[in-house]
């Protein structure tokens, strides 16, 4: 097996994923199809967070399993372990090392703006906001920052978090001298920012209300046509209701744009073959699951070789500690800490 990391010259990805529950149609369109088209272009790691699913754990047993299952739906996604590292995070301490020095580097008052810690404390307002809720922005900064990180490809709901961490990574080259890679936010032309079927003004997300607006990687094709069938478009009829308008047709334009996104063409071409929302709603099911029933078979296939996922993921803990422990090492000796 080559090792990617040695001595590329591609630009450096990296990008990664909760290990919080199924895996859905928004982290697909998102993230994961972007990170698999683009592994071969770039020198890709692709992490499985589990510590920042600790931010919301209070159950033994839960998140080791949520990783490996994780991990499986990244290889059958179509990662390639030869070609892109795919690791989990609590594998690599130093990821625990440089949170704390971006704790110390960005402020309260930026943790207290980001709009994720907004929305997901207030979901929770009856229930238990743990204090990693809030600092989670510094420890993604230094999961970017360690991988000396070119281009984070990501879904519209992250760019706030790649912000706070070009601010972060800046004013520690400001204090300490050059030090990190500034990175930038990429995200796909389609699927950006995937809306729930139920209701399109809010995300598809895993805390949705109903499980109906919200499609998973692993669901059965029964389930993935009707919660197609039964998506919430508008009364508008005739033969130009079918258009791509985010504001004034969120329903519509939310399946136009899942159906580009899976056939690699732009919502607007795909809106001129409809007329009318049944036949998209049908052909937007059918497309999904073109894509989604061999990564189903995959995932399944893998899920049965656990031995073979532990070995997967250590070599992909060891490629990423390559790197992350001399950005950290970095880090330190231009801070000045006194050496071990
Ligand atoms: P997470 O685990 O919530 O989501 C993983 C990825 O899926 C994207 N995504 C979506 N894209 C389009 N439409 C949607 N409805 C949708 N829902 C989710 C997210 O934008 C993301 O790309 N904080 C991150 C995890 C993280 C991270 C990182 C990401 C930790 N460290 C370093 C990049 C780099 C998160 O909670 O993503």
């Amino acid at each position: 097996m080559t090792d990617p990391a040695a001595s590329s010259t591609k630009p450096r990805v990296l990008s990664c994923m909760q290990p919080t529950g199924d895996v859905h149609l928004g982290n697909y369109l998102g993230a994961l199809q972007p990170w698999v088209a683009g592994q071969h272009r770039n020198d890709a790691f692709h992490g499985i967070v589990d510590l920042h699913a600790l931010t919301v754990t209070d159950k033994p047993g839960v998140v080791g399993q949520a990783a490996v299952e994780l991990a499986a739906m990244f290889f059958a996604v179509g990662l390639d372990p030869d070609v892109a590292t795919v690791f989990v995070q609590s594998h690599v301490p130093e990821h625990n090392q440089l949170g704390w020095v971006m704790e110390c580097t960005i402020s309260f008052g930026e943790l207290s703006r980001m709009t994720q810690f907004k929305d997901k404390s207030a979901k929770r307002e009856q229930d238990f906001i743990s204090g990693g809720l809030f600092t989670y922005p510094a420890l993604q900064a230094a999961d970017i920052l360690l991988y000396d990180t070119n281009q984070v490809p990501v879904g519209d709901d992250q760019r706030q978090h790649i912000e706070i961490t070009r601010d972060a990574a800046l004013r520690f080259n400001h204090r300490f001298g050059e030090t990190f890679v500034l990175p930038e936010a990429v995200t796909p032309a389609a699927g950006a920012r995937v809306m729930s079927l139920q209701d399109p003004s809010s995300k598809m997300s895993k805390s949705d209300d109903s499980d109906a607006g919200c499609v998973y990687l692993t669901d059965d094709p029964k389930a993935v046509m009707k919660k197609f069938k039964r998506a919430v478009t508008d009364s508008e009829t005739g033969p130009d209701s079918v258009r791509f308008d985010r504001e004034i047709k969120p329903g519509v334009s939310n399946l136009l744009e899942i159906h580009a996104a899976v056939t690699d063409r732009t919502p607007q071409a795909v809106s001129e073959e409809f007329e009318q929302y049944g036949a998209l709603k049908v052909a937007t099911g059918e497309a999904v699951l073109a894509v989604l029933d061999p990564i189903r078979e995959r995932y399944n296939e893998l899920m049965e070789d656990r031995g073979e996922l532990a070995r997967l993921l250590k070599i992909g803990a060891e490629r990423a500690r390559g790197v992350a422990a001399a950005t950290l090492e970095r880090a330190y000796t231009n801070i000045g800490m006194l050496p071990a």
